[in-house]
């Protein structure tokens, strides 16, 4: 069942229409209003069959409905108001249900919970089969300097507005009406059921995010069914000025055939049924061959459906399996984020699709922005390492390279956990047949001249780091394994005392990380697991201090501006201990979540909440 590669082209994401965008008049707010629905999109090349996918859309036009989403294009410091709707009814308006397999036995939205149950982990049956109902959704802007009401926080979710939600379902998750009541108060606009309305002030530097599901004990499944998208934030002094990097990029009321020379690129991976259908495990044998007796115990056996990780055999870029792009001589500016639920890569241009590993680079990539905006300096890459959520703004420079080649964007990523190491040295690459490919350039000749500045000549806008610390807090990463030996039953956050003793706490455990308002504080990961974890943290973007058994060794040249999502190792062999040291100023008070990007595990207990400032909410 061979998927024949490079016969699609890359599809571009156009730009997501905001309210009123056809009066053509300024306003100091870009009103949207987005909706979520279900919908079919040829994922695979023409002639295989389509798949079923959920996406984002404007609900005033349903043909701007794809996954991945519509780009929000953003300004920076002219805020973005979005009224987020759950459209996951059917013609008839009743609701639909989930397009994958829903463990009910994780602490999760748990709908049918009720009033009293919401949120929770619900009663378990010793044959649970998976939730069949409504399905609750709440985005997230990932790595915006967002209020706490405008977060997406995991249990401020809502069901759709559907004639046959069953009685007794809570139809909002626990800290919803709370939300809504804030932002009601502040932006005088009310939450219409079914929606939420999120404000985006975009008082932070320009750079490349991205929003997604976040529903507690769903995203997983939310997200591999298609909710994510990206926001591009533009303008101010933190950006450079029109004209110096490759563009344009896709703007409103382009003509069709317009040339595309900046574009954001998703890359995730997929598994498809023979009918195109999505594929993930709907039972948890399918990760371990164990005597799992299918009931659930909690603290004690695993659950029956989730599995730890997961990962597909197909690349999927933006929305299609392995695209090509027909490019010209000159530069480009890709902005590349890892949307994969598991899947770490290892992104590398090569002459050759499989050409024997490790395979030599045929162009650098080179690095000018990540997570929060603009690096230092451009740095030349020949493999950049992207984990769950992270972004690379690369230069591509395809000038000198002759009409007719054809090059690659290869993973030597592994088709497994990653648990640090270079492709080829201490890991196994993806296979080079599949998961190991991503997606071909076709070198063509220049169209008009080329006027962006070469990047070994590129001066990019400076930042101020952050100052000193006031507080350090050391946080443990570790995981609940099953006594029978079926592996993994949850992955767990902590806390860590002095003396080294390490305290695995659950999302529901009393808040710990409770940072003064306006404060610097220092977060150190202790990875007592053998996987590395991606560890994001809400509100802020970081700078990395160090890493190491002591962490005290500098952070990689990736690892020189900001981030919001940062590879915590596990101890390198010989090693008892690894510590991730992370800076951030928290200067927005409330209540927020950090958590592994792993989505399986920010699913299972590796999300805690936090509480910045004197009382929190
Ligand atoms: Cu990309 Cu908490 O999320
Ligand atoms: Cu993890």
């Amino acid at each position: 069942t061979a998927i024949p590669k490079y016969v699609t082209d890359l599809a571009i994401p156009p730009v997501m229409p905001p309210v009123g965008a056809r009066g053509g008049h300024k306003r100091e707010i870009d009103e949207y209003r987005i909706g979520v629905r279900q919908f079919q999109q040829q994922i695979l090349p023409p002639g295989l069959p389509m798949t079923t996918v959920w996406g984002y859309g404007s609900v005033d036009d349903s043909r701007t409905f794809h996954s991945p989403s519509c780009t929000i294009e953003a300004r920076v410091d002219h805020p973005v108001r979005v009224t987020w709707t759950n459209q996951l009814v059917d013609k008839r308006g009743g609701f639909l249900p989930h397009l994958l397999p829903v463990d009910p036995t994780l602490h999760w939205a748990n709908p049918p919970g009720g009033l009293a149950g919401r949120d929770s982990m619900p009663t378990f049956t010793k044959t649970p089969g998976p939730y069949t109902g409504p399905v609750p959704m709440v985005t997230h802007l990932h790595g915006g300097h967002s209020r706490e009401e405008s977060d997406g926080y995991p249990e401020a979710w809502y069901l759709p507005v559907a004639k046959d939600i069953p009685a007794g379902f809570a139809t909002v998750g626990t800290y919803y009406d709370q939300f809504r009541a804030k932002f009601e108060r502040k932006y005088k606009i009310k939450w219409k059921p079914g929606t939420a309305a999120f404000q985006y002030e975009n008082d932070q530097r320009a750079t490349t995010l991205w929003f997604h599901d976040h529903t507690l004990g769903l995203t997983r499944l939310n997200v591999y069914a298609g909710l994510a998208g990206f926001y591009l934030l533009r303008g101010g002094p933190s950006d450079l000025p029109p004209g110096v990097l490759p563009g344009p990029a896709p703007a409103l009321g382009d003509e069709p055939g317009t040339r595309y020379y900046e574009i954001p690129v998703v890359i995730q991976d997929r598994s498809f049924n023979p009918d195109g259908s999505l594929f993930y495990p709907d039972s948890r044998a399918f990760a371990q061959d164990c005597t799992n007796p299918g009931g659930y115990i909690p603290n004690g056996d695993v659950p029956p459906i989730w599995v730890p990780e997961f990962f597909g055999d197909t690349i999927m870029t933006n929305g299609r399996t392995w695209p090509r792009l027909d490019v010209e001589q000159r530069r480009y500016r890709l902005r590349l984020l890892n949307g994969s639920n598991s899947r770490t890569l290892f992104l590398k241009i090569a002459a050759g699709p499989t050409a024997p590993r490790p395979a030599a680079a045929a162009l650098p990539l080179w690095l000018i922005g990540t997570d929060g905006g603009f690096l230092p300096q451009p740095v030349p890459l020949d493999e950049i390492l992207l984990v769950k959520a992270n972004r690379a703004d690369v230069i591509v420079d395809f000038t000198d390279v002759p009409v007719g080649t054809e090059l690659y964007l290869i993973n030597e990523g592994p088709d497994g956990p990653f648990q640090g190491g270079t492709p080829g040295t201490d890991f196994t690459p993806a296979d080079v047949n599949t998961t190991g490919q991503v997606m071909k350039f076709v070198i063509g000749p220049r169209v008009g001249a080329d006027r962006s500045v070469r990047p070994d000549q590129l001066r990019l806008p400076g930042f101020t780091p952050l100052g000193p610390a006031a507080n350090a807090r050391r946080l443990s990463l570790d995981e609940q394994m099953s006594t029978t030996g079926c592996g993994p039953v949850a992955a767990l956050l902590g806390t860590v005392a002095p003396d080294g003793t390490a305290t695995s706490l659950r999302w529901s455990d009393p808040v710990t990380e409770h940072p003064a308002l306006d404060s610097t504080e220092i977060w150190e990961f202790d990875n007592r697991t053998v996987d590395a974890h991606p560890i994001h943290l809400h509100q802020v973007q970081f700078q990395v201090v160090g890493r190491g058994p002591d962490g005290d060794q500098p952070p990689n040249p990736q690892e020189s501006g900001f981030l919001d999502t940062v590879v915590a190792l596990p101890p390198a062999p010989g090693q008892t201990r690894e510590i991730t040291r992370v800076k951030a100023l928290f200067d927005l008070p409330g209540r927020y979540v950090w958590h592994c990007h792993i989505l399986e595990h920010e699913d299972n207990e590796m999300m805690r909440p936090y509480i910045v400032g004197p009382t929190g909410a």
